[in-house]
């Protein structure tokens, strides 16, 4: 049973792929500081899968720390790395805070690996590496643009750290770039939190049909696209999950033809705005209150995923529809306001 340490565990996506990874044999621990996650999270874990979770509650720009927990666990074989600071608009506001936290975690991270010679490294990237890509759909070939964030250009930066960490290791390393993740675990026990008013889509809409936002904006509707609002890849976040256990078992198996690899993760089908909430007015039977807003700045036009590459050699299958990820959007949303505890994080306040 290969060890593999997650960092940013109780997060949303980490909190999945937690799940994911013991239902699939291996054995994990986790870092978290929770200073954007609640701690409960490691609680519903349990109870979905019947195993305890060590939490180290560190923070990755600690060296000292997070050195420590390699010391204890010298046997982990592989890291999944979700921590990170992921919104737009604040990173924007406040870059330096981006680049400190989002790099030197990482780097914090790599020397570790270094020391301890883990053999596995999987970075979570995000589609947000192309920037305002020339063609719609994007493979792992298509040229990267300027970021139109911050946040953006730490993940572009964490790819070009791991492309030559990759050169003095013999650390085999995957980076993953996600589209868009939506959705809860179809057993409704963990799903997304997010911090402070959403900036997300998804959360927006259920936030709204709730009633914790009296409306809320499309953020424009004069883009050149089908229905003039913007189209992205929307992907449920247990199959993005099983994606990282796929990349696990990839490298465990020796199957990949890089030290460093790339895969897009997306369905591969484009979604307006417009069309994901008549999906969601559609399974919720809510009338969504919603007017159009200006642009949101930053915002590309249109992407999605060409995903050949994740299917042909990770085995990634994706299946959820639309419909399905607004509807364990949905009831995860009811169980918010039925479940005081799993509100937003109590130690987050923002800087
Ligand atoms: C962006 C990044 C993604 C990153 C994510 C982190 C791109 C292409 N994507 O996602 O990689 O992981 O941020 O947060 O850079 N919208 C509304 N009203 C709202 C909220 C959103 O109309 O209240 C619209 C947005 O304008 C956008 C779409 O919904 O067109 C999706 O927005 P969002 O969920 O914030 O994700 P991205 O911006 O695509």
């Amino acid at each position: 049973m290969a060890k593999i340490l997650v960092t940013g565990g109780c997060g949303y996506i980490g909190s999945h792929t937690i799940v994911d990874l013991i239902e699939n044999g291996f054995e994990v621990v986790c870092v978290d500081n929770n200073s954007r996650s609640n701690p409960i999270v490691m609680e519903n874990i349990q109870q979905i899968t019947g195993k305890t979770i060590k939490n180290y509650k560190v923070d990755l720009c600690n060296f000292d720390e997070t050195f420590a927990i390699f010391q204890e666990n010298p046997d982990i074989q592989g890291i999944i790395h979700f921590a990170a600071y992921k919104a737009v608009g604040e990173s924007v506001e406040k870059p330096l805070m981006y680049f400190e936290n989002n790099l030197y975690s990482l780097i914090n991270l790599l020397k570790c690996v270094q020391e301890f010679s883990v053999p596995w490294f999987v970075f979570s990237s995000s589609c947000t590496v192309y920037g305002n890509p020339d063609e719609m759909m994007v493979t792992e070939e298509t040229p990267l643009k300027p970021a139109a964030s911050p946040y953006g250009y730490t993940k572009q930066m964490g790819e070009d750290i791991l492309g030559e960490f990759r050169k003095v290791t013999n650390t085999q390393t995957i980076l993953l770039r996600y589209f868009n993740p939506v959705g809860a675990h179809p057993s409704i026990k963990i799903g997304e939190l997010p911090v402070g008013k959403p900036q997300n889509l998804v959360p927006a809409i259920t936030q709204t049909a709730i009633g914790k936002l009296p409306m809320m904006k499309v953020f424009g509707d004069d883009y050149p696209t089908r229905d003039g609002s913007c189209l992205r890849d929307y992907i449920h976040v247990s199959d993005i999950a099983h994606a990282h256990t796929l990349a696990i078992q990839y490298l465990k198996e020796a199957r990949n033809e890089s030290s460093c690899e790339v895969f897009n993760l997306g369905t591969g089908n484009g979604v307006t705005v417009l069309e994901a909430i008549q999906a969601f007015e559609k399974i919720s039977g809510v009338k969504l209150n919603y007017e159009i807003g200006p642009r949101r700045p930053g915002d590309v036009v249109a992407i999605y995923a060409n995903n050949d590459k994740a299917r042909q050699r990770l085995g990634w299958n994706p299946k959820t529809t639309i419909e399905e990820m607004m509807e364990t959007a949905w009831k995860w949303e009811l169980k918010l306001k039925e479940d005081a505890s799993l509100h937003e994080n109590p130690n987050f306040q923002m800087n």
